[in-house]
């Protein structure tokens, strides 16, 4: 059979192959749809932030690890339940491998409670199950979470951050009381759990 077409790049496409300039204006399309889906999820992100004030976790407060125990707020006597002068309760805990101090606290159900954690040495893990609390400890910060409890209790707090070997057997529990069984506190004193 004789070739008909003087110009090679005029000779007809064999069956099955796309023209370039088909191949450009479908990529051109589908770029566009994909920088359309990165702008809406930019927006959905930036709009979350401002109207609905949802962050990642940003309490920068640092403290120093080392000298903990030597006083301020995480020396061991400031350390369990403290009452607030409005009611609330504030609960302080240190975070080490591989325990929390205090092991066990106490607080009253339906009253805001705000958690205050900081780590001697590595990254551990805070978290209640059922509840919204759920952060990172990290040496050298403070953790700060707020949160109620609806349902009297003993809630379980493993260590959710791999730690080291003895992660498994890091955790600790707070045992949420009906508030008829929770002490009125002096400013000083602070409430942990009764040893049995
Ligand atoms: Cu502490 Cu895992």
């Amino acid at each position: 059979m004789t070739d008909t077409h003087a110009d090679p790049f005029s000779r007809p496409l064999p069956d099955g192959v796309v023209p370039a300039e088909v191949v450009a204006r479908t990529e051109k399309r589908w770029l566009a749809i994909m920088v359309g889906m990165l702008v809406l999820m930019m927006s959905v992100v930036v709009l979350a932030g401002v109207t609905q004030a949802i962050h990642p976790p940003s309490n920068v407060e640092p403290i120093e690890p080392v000298t903990l125990h030597l006083g301020g707020e995480f020396a061991e006597s400031n350390l369990g339940t403290a009452q607030e002068r409005d009611g609330s309760l504030t609960v302080r805990l240190v975070a080490g491998q591989y325990g929390f101090t205090p092991d066990c606290t106490r607080v009253a159900v339906d009253t805001p409670v705000k958690f205050r954690l900081t780590s001697t040495d590595v990254v551990h893990g805070f978290l209640l199950p059922s509840t919204n609390v759920n952060t990172m400890v990290v040496p050298g910060f403070v953790s700060d979470v707020r949160t109620r409890f609806t349902r009297p209790g003993v809630y379980r707090m493993p260590c959710n951050e791999f730690c080291g070997p003895g992660h498994h057997g890091m955790w600790a529990r707070v045992n949420v009381v009906p508030k008829e069984q929770f002490p009125s506190l002096g400013p000083t004193e602070r409430s942990r759990c009764v040893q049995q």
